[in-house]
């Protein structure tokens, strides 16, 4: 297989390249018809590669793509789970080539969804048709890639609650985290939940002079940056009543097992360009992005913001603050909490409006499951090293869900690193972790066909 793998390598890319032309930003509508294509394209990939019934499944939102092979009812199933949508590309200026004409430099290949999430679940379609061509599919697999996982997944849980019986598995396979160095590889067992909300403060009901009207009003831009100022105290724990209430305690056992991943502080700061490093009181910095829970500002905006100097008071200001939730926070719990503590804190000056966006729930996955020591067997075949259960501090909302409505586990084998830059401009992922994946995966699927079979 590896033989096949290498002499398809630059079709391989190139097919990858087409997948990374089309724009599809499944947030805004103005790229529909793109991200469409982009199901269409990998529909039509899945069928030229041997998967059987490839379709798009109609939801009230982006379509899923479906496929499968079923070489035997009684082998175990693997469904993979990916999404084909993209975050916007903005700020456009700072990308060196732009983020829709793919290009390899230094190794690594640049464009918005080149890691998160096209490239990687490119991976799963060209392994696929690796185990195909070479007689090598050792069990049954289907495929779920979705178009709305950047935007929060909204008709996924339907689709899935709908269809049990077509996307029955005995495992979910998914590929959208990453490893922690090239040579040190790592297997996802956490994903933070989230609670998302916009506020919205009014003060007077108009934009104001602010010579004829200043000092005597509320001005709604001083008001919500002091809110939000109080809910972070000094030590960096977030103030809003309750809101550690249910917060996952770990044992001293547990955090030390979890220290033992490599991590380089000197490189976390410069790779950012940071001087220094802050968070929560008491706990380490790759504690803080992984099992701490986080309330930060996404956005802020509100008065005058175009050249030069307007004198005003705004008649409103506005904030996207997200909350990263951990073991056992619950988000419908939380953005409860944050409203109500939100507007409690609001002087009687102004009025405020907490709208909740999307939200979902944080994950643990064991380690002494078969599917778990099949990922870490196949990941030690290729990169020589037992690959290291790591707590990740993004978040996958639909692993929970997954969990709760189908009863299964996810496997997250990802192949990304921290530095690509996902969700940023420049995105990047290497050829070497493309290649490594299209290499690795078909590794799971032998070692979890033969450790099913006892
Ligand atoms: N693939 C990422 C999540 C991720 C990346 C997890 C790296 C672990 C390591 C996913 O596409 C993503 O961006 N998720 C969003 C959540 C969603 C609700 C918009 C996130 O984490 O912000
Ligand atoms: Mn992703
Ligand atoms: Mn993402």
């Amino acid at each position: 297989m590896l033989q096949y793998i290498e002499s398809n390598k630059e079709r391989f890319l190139s097919e990858l390249f087409d997948l990374l032309r089309i724009p599809s930003i499944s947030t805004d509508k103005k790229y529909k018809d793109d991200v469409i294509k982009a199901a269409e394209f990998l529909k039509n990939k899945l069928s030229e590669a041997g998967a059987d019934n490839a379709e798009l499944c109609a939801t009230p939102g982006y379509p899923i793509v479906f496929a499968e092979k079923i070489i035997d009812e009684k082998l175990p199933t693997v469904l993979v789970y990916g999404h084909y949508d993209v975050q916007p590309a903005d700020p456009l200026n700072l990308w060196t080539t732009p983020p829709f004409e793919p290009e390899i430099r230094n190794g690594k290949i640049y464009a918005r969804g080149a890691c998160d999430d096209k490239g990687q679940t490119y991976m799963h379609v060209k392994a696929f048709e690796t185990m195909m061509k070479n007689g090598a599919l050792p069990c049954n697999i289907k495929f779920m890639l979705e178009g709305e996982e950047e935007s929060g997944s909204e008709h996924l849980e339907g689709f899935v609650t709908e269809n049990k019986d077509k996307i029955a598995a005995d495992v979910i396979l998914i590929s959208d985290t990453g490893i922690i160095a090239n040579d040190v590889p790592a297997i996802t067992v956490g994903l933070r939940g989230m609670s998302y909300m916009e506020v919205e403060v009014t003060g007077p009901n108009r934009d104001l002079h602010s010579g004829l009207y200043g000092g005597g009003v509320p001005n709604p831009i001083n008001v919500l940056t002091k809110m939000i100022a109080s809910l972070t105290d000094d030590e960096g724990k977030i103030t809003i009543p309750g809101f550690y209430d249910k917060v996952e305690v770990l044992s001293d056992a547990q955090r030390a097992e979890l220290a033992k991943a490599p991590f380089d502080q000197e490189f976390f700061k410069s790779e950012i360009g940071l001087k220094d490093v802050q968070g929560e009181k008491g706990y380490s910095t790759p504690e803080r992005v992984s099992i701490r829970p986080t309330l930060d500002v996404n956005g802020i905006w509100g008065g005058y913001m175009e050249e030069g100097a307007k004198t005003v008071i705004p008649s409103k200001a506005h904030a996207k603050i997200s909350m990263r939730l951990v073991p056992f926070q619950e988000p419908e719990e939380i953005t409860a909490l944050f409203t109500k503590h939100f507007e409690s804190i609001a002087p009687e000056s102004v009025s405020v409006k907490v709208i909740p966006h999307h939200g979902g729930d944080p994950a643990v996955i064991p380690t002494d499951s078969i599917a778990y020591k099949a990922a870490s067997k196949a990941m030690e075949s290729t990169f020589g090293k037992t690959p290291v259960p790591v707590r990740s501090g993004g978040s996958i909302p639909i692993v929970a869900m997954f969990k709760e409505q189908l009863g299964l586990d996810s496997i997250l084998m990802g192949f990304g690193l921290d530095s690509d830059a996902i969700h940023s401009p420049n995105e990047h992922y290497g050829v070497f972790n493309f290649m490594k994946g299209i290499e690795t995966i078909p590794y799971f699927y032998k070692y979890y066909a033969e450790m099913m079979k006892g």
